[in-house]
């Protein structure tokens, strides 16, 4: 209930753009019922013309809907009621019945629940669900993610809440998990919560790590032990490790050291590593082209800078490109990490995020009115395209692809 509350607050917000405003059904002229006492709560339902509480579960719906103020249908004055399944779960044009996102549902095995994205009526938000069968992922041990398409390994936080662990059920449905049973026991802490090993997970001390016999510790046998500090780092982090740097295998000995993070270079023999075309440890107006060198900052206003043409080029325009392809920002600098980038690196046309343009399949997909090329394929715009399924914990609310995303 305390949701629903929000909600209203939240739908009313919206509405006035920061003032808070009462929402459209608590308007007589929209809703008759709005009349009576507490009539904000109050949904009038055409079919016997009486008034029901908001977010009702059951009666006039069925069990597992609740009544929920639709959409005002433009030209019409009367604001009317929908029944629609609760937060997160969709209904099922198979039997009409709510099933859990991203369950089995009602699927056969090798498929789960997902939102129906092709499917949209401006007259209701009531959310479909159709079945969708699970993508294969590159390696043996990965799970499909499908809220956000994404392959994971197996016993890993990834997606999950801290404390848990992906893991599948018996259908396959990937899930987030912890349980004494069975592959996630070796996992389980004393808290009762799921860590993976050789990370920090549960553990208090500085320099300890989650590990395989379910304690807190560090010997300097493992390879996350770092002899400087005589503690232990998990590997991947920054760990005891300076800016531009992170704590890694080496590759011969096999044991942590602070190493540059992939994409920076180390000045000098500084303790730093920095990334290329930032101002890094240069003088204000200067960047760093490689280890030993600082240049004068070349480029003017709007324009990015290219070493191997030393020359530097207006974004957005084909610059020393490829045909179909246009100068723009370096997106893995960080601004706020490594600093304003001078790089200018050649992007796709059509889009920037998109290292492998292929010129012919792009054409094909502008030539078609709605269509956009995007990481690699072509999308209806306003259609689910590659969007995330659905934004969690906002009410039936899907995620729809407008452009290229900005950043
Ligand atoms: C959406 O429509 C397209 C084309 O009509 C179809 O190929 C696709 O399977 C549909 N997707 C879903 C989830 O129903
Ligand atoms: C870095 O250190 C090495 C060995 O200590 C030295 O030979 C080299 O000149 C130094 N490089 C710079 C750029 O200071
Ligand atoms: C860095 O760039 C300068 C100027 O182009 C060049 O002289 C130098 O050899 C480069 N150093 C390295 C380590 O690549």
């Amino acid at each position: 209930m305390a949701f629903h509350i929000a909600t209203l607050i939240l739908l009313g917000l919206d509405a006035a753009l920061g003032a808070v405003l009462p929402p459209p059904w608590a308007n007589p002229k929209l809703n008759p019922c709005a009349t009576q006492p507490g009539g904000w709560q109050l949904l009038y339902w055409p079919p016997d013309g009486k008034c029901y509480k908001i977010f009702k579960t059951g009666y006039p719906c069925s069990n597992d809907m609740e009544l929920s103020p639709s959409p005002t249908k433009s030209g019409e004055q009367k604001f009317s009621a929908e029944c629609r399944c609760p937060p997160m779960k969709a209904q099922s044009a198979r039997d009409g019945k709510c099933y859990d996102l991203y369950s089995r549902g009602p699927c056969e095995k090798g498929f789960y629940f997902a939102p129906d994205t092709n499917y949209t009526d401006d007259n209701s938000k009531r959310l479909w669900g159709v079945c969708t069968q699970s993508r294969p992922c590159p390696g043996p041990n990965e799970i499909f993610w499908p809220r956000d398409g994404r392959c994971y390994h197996k016993l890993t936080k990834g997606p999950c809440p801290k404390g848990q662990l992906l893991t599948t059920d018996p259908d396959l449905i990937p899930q987030c998990r912890c349980n004494k049973h069975r592959e996630l026991r070796d996992y389980r802490y004393s808290d009762n919560q799921c860590y993976q090993h050789f990370t920090r997970g549960p553990c208090r001390e500085k320099g300890h790590l989650f590990l395989p016999d379910r304690t807190c510790g560090c010997h300097s046998f493992l390879p996350h032990f770092h002899d400087d500090t005589r503690l232990c780092y998990e590997i991947g982090t920054i760990g005891p490790c300076n800016s531009g740097e992170n704590y890694q295998l080496h590759p011969e000995t096999r044991r942590g050291t602070c190493q540059c993070k992939a994409g920076y270079v180390r000045y000098a023999n500084t303790s730093s590593c920095f990334r290329p075309f930032t101002q890094g440890p240069c003088a204000v107006g200067e960047f760093l082209i490689n280890s030993t060198t600082c240049i004068a900052q070349p480029c003017p206003r709007g324009h990015l800078y290219f070493l191997p043409q030393d020359k530097c080029y207006r974004i957005g325009t084909r610059g020393p490109c490829r045909k179909g392809r246009i100068v723009t920002f370096d997106f893995d600098t960080r601004p706020s990490l490594d600093g304003i980038s001078y790089n200018g690196v050649c992007s796709c046309e059509k889009d920037v995020y998109d290292n492998n343009c292929d010129e012919e399949e792009i054409t094909e997909c502008s030539k078609s009115d709605g269509m956009v090329w995007y990481r690699k394929r072509c999308y209806k715009l306003y259609a689910q395209g590659p969007c995330p399924k659905v934004r969690v914990g906002m009410r039936g609310l899907v995620n729809v692809f407008l452009d290229i995303p900005g950043r």
